[in-house]
């Protein structure tokens, strides 16, 4: 443990123009694994969110709905830190901009780079939208008008104040150059490299068109620009002007998450007023990729939105963090569908993880008097599992330490599928027959309870009730709570003798086809994920993913076909399959002519073993749907090219 490391990591203050949605629970947990990460590693971890309540929109939205902005504001906020409960966010603070100790810091600061002379009175040009209440630039206008709403615009000027924010520009280049790890990932990086070397212009850091605002200290017919304030809460949460030893303590940031459509205010107007205001720069901006739905981005605006609530009370808030932690590739954009939530939690979490631990759990019940016993000689494929699960720590570590939040879980999850494989591969049921190998099979169990215990204390960041859960079954642990993430990193921690009982399934499986309301009890009890059976009846009702995954099935498109001769049944093609091509025998020349199939596309199993058939040599089968009277081959009909995967 080391106390003295701190770790500041901070979300976008969020607008609570309405209730948030999964793109900003996205960030809100990834950011809370993140934080739990760094507190399991002894970091001291100051972890901040809130919102962004002033400005043109929130006044109008409040107007909107008959009520003045505060107790508009107020009524969602609520809504936002009950949301952040129900996800167990484990924020350290909560800032709303409207608090009096932002709003100070605010004040402080826009004078401090007034007296500096970085902040100046000026005229703003440029076309206003009045039932807009928005100026745009002559370029943003379509056809000379309005680009949202299409009306007319007039040419006004307002007196503003200006921030020097060009001068600043070498300056943030030369520290974007020397400090790599500052913006993140790479390629956005780049754009806002590429963005400043275009030219920075003063920034407009007050507005006089409205109300809903932080006063400019100096001239009070302005209010401060939002972003200008918004910004300023990384600071005034920590304490800038109350609290200078626990300012001092985090400042600056170790890193600010957010999604890429607010990095530039990140990582260009933030570190130029930084630098204004004399105060070191973040370590690290760090843009996520967007969730998006089939329609496009989700946005309030648009009505598309997810409400995670609702996510939460059907499928549980272990199994929504883990889709969304897992769900963005580094840096991408995703799709979000009710149906990949659901194949997460059967593939990974029931399948894979949850019939780890009850497979384990019941075999351990069953062949050991239900406690852990102690482990043998190591074999070969007990070292082999050993090292998965050691590469797997080293793995999840620096993946988390770069934020590459998919990567980590998918390591984690490599783990569960080799420990998973092991267990086909030792055969635990065949050596229970033997009282010879009672040892070996000991060993086995021993190995296994260390896997689950190694996979949980790495998922634990993400789902934060697993470890208890999965205590209840098999008693790993004394206090929860004091979980350290080296523990995983170690070998050999389990306990013998640590008792194991029978628990309840950690994650039903979801029908989906019944899966329109809330889930229900009766699907849990059709297909329990616990086998009440034996694992060798087990064994042939499940495959896992990796079993999956090995068979290879690809687009292949055929080129030719034709009847073998003297076989009524047999079919010869020739596929394209990418760059190469193969034959295939097929016995269906019963169903289809050679000439109802030359063109089309079909699917075949690449990696089946080759075999001769009357003398030709089938490299593969491809797939039909039968049943007692027809044969209907599998095709695909839209322009995906021969040589992709199925999967
Ligand atoms: N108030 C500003 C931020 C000020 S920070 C000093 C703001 N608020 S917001 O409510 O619009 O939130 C934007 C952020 O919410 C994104 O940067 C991202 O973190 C999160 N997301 C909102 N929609 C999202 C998706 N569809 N997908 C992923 N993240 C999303 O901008």
């Amino acid at each position: 443990m080391n106390q003295s490391k701190t770790y500041y990591i901070t979300t976008p203050i969020y607008y609570p123009s309405d209730n948030l949605h999964i793109g900003h629970a996205y960030t809100t947990v990834a950011a809370d694994c993140l934080a739990r990460f760094k507190r399991m590693q002894g970091y001291d971890v100051f972890y901040l969110t809130g919102t962004d309540e002033h400005g043109q929109k929130i006044e109008k939205v409040a107007r909107e709905n008959n009520k003045d902005p505060k107790s508009y504001v107020d009524a969602i906020v609520a809504n936002i830190k009950e949301l952040w409960k129900t996800m167990l966010i484990t924020n350290n603070d909560f800032i709303r901009t409207t608090e009096p100790r932002h709003e100070k810091v605010v004040q402080t600061l826009f004078q401090k780079v007034y007296d500096k002379g970085d902040i100046y009175l000026s005229k703003y040009e440029g076309w206003y939208c009045t039932p807009c209440e928005t100026f745009f630039t002559e370029r943003q206008l379509v056809d000379g008008k309005c680009p949202d709403c299409g009306r007319e615009v007039e040419l006004l000027q307002e007196e503003s104040y200006f921030f020097k924010m060009g001068k600043y520009a070498p300056r943030l280049l030369e520290h974007i150059e020397a400090h790599p790890d500052f913006i993140q990932p790479e390629s956005r990086r780049n754009e806002v490299i590429n963005f400043i070397k275009s030219g920075l212009e003063d920034l407009c850091v007050s507005r006089t068109t409205f109300q809903w605002g932080v006063p400019v200290p100096m001239n009070q017919k302005h209010v401060v620009y939002v972003w200008f304030d918004a910004l300023v809460n990384y600071l005034s949460a920590i304490g800038y002007l109350d609290n200078p030893e626990q300012f001092n303590r985090y400042w600056p940031a170790d890193v600010h998450l957010m999604a890429k459509d607010i990095l530039r205010f990140h990582a260009i107007i933030w570190p130029t007023l930084l630098m204004a205001m004399d105060l070191p720069l973040p370590k690290k901006v760090f843009a996520h990729g967007w969730i998006m739905l089939e329609g496009g981005k989700m946005s309030k605006s648009k009505g598309n939105v997810i409400d995670p609530r609702v996510l939460v009370d059907k499928y549980g808030v272990d199994a929504i963090r883990y889709y969304l932690v897992k769900e963005l590739n580094y840096g991408q954009d995703g799709f979000y569908s009710e149906e990949a939530l659901v194949n997460r939690i059967n593939f990974d979490l029931a399948n894979d993880l949850g019939n780890l631990i009850s497979r384990t759990a019941a075999m351990i019940i069953r062949y050991f008097d239900g406690q852990i016993p102690a482990p043998g000689q190591a074999a070969a494929v007990d070292e082999e599992l050993k090292q998965a699960a050691s590469r797997a720590y080293e793995e999840a570590t620096r993946q988390l330490d770069r934020l590459d939040f998919n990567a980590y879980i998918n390591g984690v999850m490599r783990l569960v599928g080799r420990a998973n494989k092991y267990i086909d591969e030792t055969e635990p049921w065949v050596l229970a027959k033997d009282p010879q190998q009672h040892q070996r099979l000991a060993t086995v169990m021993y190995n296994l309870a260390e896997c689950i215990r190694i996979a949980v204390i790495m998922l634990t960041p993400t789902m934060p009730t697993l470890a208890q859960r999965v205590n209840e079954q098999i008693k790993f642990w004394e206090d929860v709570s004091a979980l350290t993430w080296e523990e995983a990193g170690q070998w050999g921690l389990v306990r013998t003798g640590t008792p194991v009982q029978k628990g309840e399934v950690l994650f039903p499986r979801i029908d989906m086809k019944k899966e329109d309301t809330a889930v229900n009890e009766s699907v849990n009890q059709e297909k329990p994920a616990v086998a009440e059976k034996t694992e060798e009846k087990k064994e042939n009702e499940y495959i896992t993913i990796d079993d999956f995954a090995r068979m290879d099935l690809r687009v292949a498109e055929v080129i030719s076909c034709e009847k073998m001769p003297k076989a009524d049944k047999l079919l010869v093609l020739r596929l394209k399959v990418g760059d190469s091509e193969r034959t295939v025998v097929s016995g269906i020349a019963q169903y289809y002519q050679p000439e109802d199939l030359i063109g089309k596309k079909v699917v075949l199993v690449a990696n089946l073993k080759p075999t001769k058939l009357r003398g030709t040599l089938s490299e593969g089968m491809i797939l039909a749907a039968s049943d007692d009277e027809r044969v209907e081959v599998l095709m695909v009909h839209s322009e995906i090219p021969s040589g992709s995967r199925v999967k």
